[in-house]
């Protein structure tokens, strides 16, 4: 089994105190895990992962490129950190849509040092004149530059330190085929299981200090959507209802009380899962329509009803992607109450 550094735990402590006075962003940094056997979970992944790391560090040389890709919230970001951390390099972050030109690149490219960890964010989103610099970076650790323009035009190549790349995606479809063959490892992360949730919650209430029954922490990870970061939002919602309308700990009917506060019904849908739902079988019969069509009609983006809001009916029977569109299941309709139309039992 792969072992990782110790966990230091004065360090940890010193950051979750200025965490507590700092607002959700400090408290975001608070509860990343920052060290592989830390992460919960994904024990497939960890499992690859760990022995990917040991390897390159017992050859002495840099991991090769990571790409990372799942819904949001899953992980990905805290995985990079992760990454650098245990590689020992320093990290470097940034995304697709923020290099805008080629020289923005080769700027980010040249002040890396051997071992150093570059994330790009929303890898599938980079400009096509910047992907195709990064081609030979990551496959020769080297920058073809070109002097001059038309036919007097030459390339010189300048050669960078070996480094590594973490790419991250929500749309692995969307990457072109050149990009993702240069990543020596493709890493997917799934929704967790319900166990897992429960653990993250767990830890995440250690770090927060807040004191939870565990029928109400069974309550929460029900309703977290299998996802981490909507674990720790609920989490941090519920403590404050318990410190409002209760003593401080979170019982189980301080928790049911603040998910029904915030619309968050047994299953973990909130109201804009419902209105999709509602939208497509009020209007549209329960489907097949369009993503774009269902985007005008619940006015809302169409990345974010595929990209958060999609991906979680799916993984719960809800609604279904035909070639047609979007269709709402039987249970999609027996969750809302209501009696599925003939045709679809
Ligand atoms: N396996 C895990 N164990 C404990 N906490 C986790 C785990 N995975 C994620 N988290 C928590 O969930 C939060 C969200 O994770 P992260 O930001 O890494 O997701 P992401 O996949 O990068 O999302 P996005 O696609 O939106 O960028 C983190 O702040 C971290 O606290
Ligand atoms: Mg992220």
């Amino acid at each position: 089994m792969y072992t990782g550094p110790m966990e230091n735990e004065m360090e940890n402590e010193r950051v979750v105190e200025t965490a507590a006075d700092q607002g959700d962003v400090v408290l975001e940094t608070s509860l990343r895990p920052s060290l592989l056997n830390e992460f919960i979970g994904q024990d497939h992944l960890k499992e690859n992962l760990g022995i990917f790391m040991a390897a390159a560090r017992g050859r002495g040389e840099p991991l090769d490129h990571v790409l990372l890709h799942g819904n949001p919230g899953l992980g990905k970001t805290t995985l990079a950190h992760i990454i650098a951390n245990e590689m020992g390099g320093h990290l470097t972050v940034t995304s697709g849509p923020a290099i805008e030109r080629v020289g923005d690149l080769a700027a980010i490219l040249s002040n890396l040092e051997t071992g150093d960890v570059l994330f790009i964010d929303e890898v599938h989103r980079l400009h096509r004149a910047v992907e195709e610099v990064l081609y030979p970076a990551l496959e020769d650790f080297a920058l073809d530059i070109v002097l001059g323009k038309g036919p007097g035009a030459r390339t010189v190549r300048m050669p960078l330190n070996r480094f590594t790349l973490i790419g991250a995606t929500t749309k692995i479809s969307l990457l072109s085929a050149p990009l993702r063959d240069r990543f020596g490892n493709i890493l997917h992360l799934d929704f967790y299981e319900h166990e897992d949730i429960g653990r993250i919650i767990e830890r995440s209430s250690r770090i927060l200090e807040v004191i939870m029954e565990n029928d109400a922490r069974a309550i929460i990870a029900g309703r977290s959507r299998r996802t981490p970061r909507v674990a720790n939002r609920l989490l941090k919602r519920v403590r404050d209802v318990a410190q409002i309308r209760g003593n401080g700990t979170i019982t189980s009917a301080i928790a049911e009380e603040a998910l029904q506060l915030l619309h968050v019904d047994e299953c973990g849908l909130d109201r804009v899962d419902r209105m999709i739902l509602e939208t497509l079988i009020n209007k549209f019969n329960g489907g097949p329509v369009g993503l774009n069509t269902l985007s005008a009609a619940t006015a809302e983006e169409m990345e974010t009803i595929e990209t958060v809001y999609e991906p979680f009916l799916i993984q719960l029977g809800f609604l279904d992607r035909t070639p047609r569109g979007r269709v709402v299941t039987p249970r999609g309709y027996e969750h809302l109450g209501l009696a599925a139309p003939r045709a679809l039992i």
